[in-house]
Formats: structure tokens, sequence, C-alpha cells
């Protein structure tokens, strides 16, 4: 429910039988439905709606119709009269090829055809709760589910190696902040930072240079770096998200000024973004991905130790470490299970 109303969806096909099916499922679940079978005429419904000032909530719609692509022109429509509006794309595209696609046309999400009507129902409440984000009342705890689930159905639906490294992020930044003596207002917006502190990487141009086995060339290494700031730029328009937005785009800097995209140094990072840094070096060290094995404790702490007012700030350093020396059994294998939770059995090597 929005309010005390029924969340309005237009379902586009030029099948009836689909817009049939998917209409009771979610009239079933809570929304109120309208049906088109045509493209050209769903633009309009659109464009008209936003001109009475109730803009439909979602827009489900297919891509090709009769094989040809008229799915951007409906997207269009929403993103120029009522940009509020959820879009989801029916597409018959393998998964991760969809979501590419998808993205990059600037609709929320996609589903692989035939639809499931209940998995689409689920869509559109998870989308919905999202909107949320923007109420002026919402609280730091939903802005964690709404910011978690974001990352959940992206970055993490993507690459599912990267299953649980905002939430581990989250945990071992609020440790060391706390330990710094850091304030509590700024340690949630730290916590937020670093659940959605990759959310960029999901409009790079190429999302298969996510899942690239084997090193980057220096194209895509460059395309890849642009990460901290897109997703401080695409998650910063919201009031709510300001301060974390600017410990994302600091979450690559280096404390000798080595770091990206702006090479900043020393303390031009700020003392939280500085902590963001070096959680980020460290789960991603101690996680396996899909070019490379998980690093052991004793080459971890070898590598830090090194590192101390080189990449990394020594105070800040100093509090990991501790805390490293009595949490690094758990911490290491915290990836494993967060794979293994997620349904994934990480190869051995
Ligand atoms: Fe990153």
């Amino acid at each position: 429910m929005i309010g005390h109303r029924r969340p309005t969806v237009l379902l586009v096909d030029d099948e009836r039988s689909t817009l049939e099916i998917l209409s009771i499922v979610l009239k079933s679940q809570g929304f109120e439905t309208t049906q088109e079978l045509d493209a050209g005429r769903a633009s309009r419904l659109i464009e008209q709606a936003a001109a009475r000032d109730r803009p439909f909530d979602a827009v489900v719609t297919d891509v090709f119709f009769d094989g040809r692509d008229e799915g951007a022109a409906v997207l269009a429509a929403c993103r120029d009269t009522s940009p509020r509006s959820i879009v989801i794309l029916m597409t018959g595209q393998p998964a991760v090829d969809g979501a590419v696609a998808a993205m990059k046309m600037g609709a929320r999400d996609y589903l692989q055809k035939p639809v499931d009507p209940n998995m689409l129902a689920t869509v559109l409440h998870r989308a919905l709760k999202e909107q949320q984000i923007h109420r002026e009342d919402v609280s730091f705890k939903d802005l964690v589910n709404i910011l978690s689930d974001m990352v959940a159905h992206t970055i993490e639906r993507v690459d599912p190696y990267t299953a649980g490294h905002g939430e581990r992020t989250r945990s071992y930044c609020r440790q060391i902040a706390e330990q710094l003596g850091i304030d509590r207002q700024t340690i949630e917006r730290l916590e937020l930072a670093a659940i959605a502190h990759d959310y960029g990487k999901i409009y790079l141009e190429d999302l298969n240079f996510l899942t690239k086995k084997g090193p980057l060339t220096a194209q895509e290494y460059r395309a890849v770096q642009r990460h901290p700031e897109v997703g401080a730029n695409k998650l910063g328009s919201n009031a709510h998200l300001v301060e974390a937005c600017t410990y994302i785009a600091e979450h690559h800097e280096r404390w000798d000024g080595t770091g990206y995209p702006r090479r900043l140094k020393g303390s031009a990072v700020s003392p939280a973004g500085r902590i963001l840094c070096l959680v980020e070096v460290f789960d991603s060290l101690t996680s396996r991905r899909s070019y490379k094995a998980p690093w052991d404790l004793e080459k971890t702490i070898d590598f830090f130790e090194s590192q101390s007012g080189r990449a990394f700030e020594p105070e800040t350093l100093d509090v990991f470490l501790r805390l490293l020396e009595k949490n690094g059994p758990e911490w290491l294998n915290a990836p494993k299970k967060d794979l293994e939770n997620a349904g994934i059995y990480p190869e051995k090597g």
C-alpha cells in the first residue's frame, strides 16, 4: 500500500493471455492494474497519467513487440514524464545480458520470459520499498534494508562471488570506527556507505568486467575506476545519503595518494573514508573472486603491516590490526560462509 491506496501498475505486452495472467496475480497481491497490448498506446497512457499528476507507480513492459524493439520507447516515455515510476522489463535474453541491457536503459529490474507472476509481484513489492528511500521520515534501519536489497539484486546478482561483501564491510567498519571514538551519526553514515560502496559498478558499460577471469586490460581498468564516483553520483541525489556518498567516492583512495579516482592524499580523505578504504581492501583480499583465491591470515597481516603510512593511515591501521588479531580466523572464514549461505560452494584452490 502507498498511503491508503493500492499501487498502480501498467502492464504492457502484445500477448493478451500474458497480460491476463499477470493481472490476476498482481490484483490478488494488492496492486491495481491496467493492461495494454500496444507499446505506442502504452506511452500515451503514461503521458496522460503523468499529466493528471497520477503517474503509474510501476510500468512492466515487454521489450519486443511483434519482433520490433518498442520497449525502449515505453521506457523513454516514463523517463520523460514520470521519472519516479518504476520500470520493469520482461526480456527473452539470458540473465546477465538482460541485466546489462535493462540497467543501461534505465529500468529498475528485468525478468526473463516467461515471467512468473509471483516473481513479478515480489520484484514490484521490493522496488516500491526501495522508493521509500526518498521519504523524509525514512529511518536508518530502513535505509540499511533498502540499500542492502539494492546491492543484493544488482551487483551480487551479476557477480555472486561478492555475496555478503557489503554486509561484512559494514560490520568491520563499524567496529573500527567505534574503537576510534567516531560519533554515532558518522558511524551510521559510514555503515550505509559500506553497504553500497560498489553500487556504481552496475553502471559500467560492460558488466562482464566484474566476472572476468584474469587481469583487466588498461582500458577496462580505467572504466572500472569510475565506479566510486558513479555510485556516489547516483545515490547522492538522495538527501539521506549525501555524507555516505562522500565516503563511497573515497573508497579506493590511498593515504599516500596512489589511489583512485582523484588520487587524494592523507587527510584529504575523511576519517570515515579511510576506514572504508582499508576494510574494502581487507575483505577483497580475503574473499574468493572470479580471478583469484582468498589470502590466508599470515599473508594478509604481512601485507597490512607493510602498508602503514603507505596505502593506509597508521592510526586506523593499528586499530584494524588489533581487531584482526582478535577476530582473524572468524573474519577470514566469513566470506566462505556467506557464499555457502547464498547457495554457492566455492571450489578449492
Ligand atoms: Fe570498489
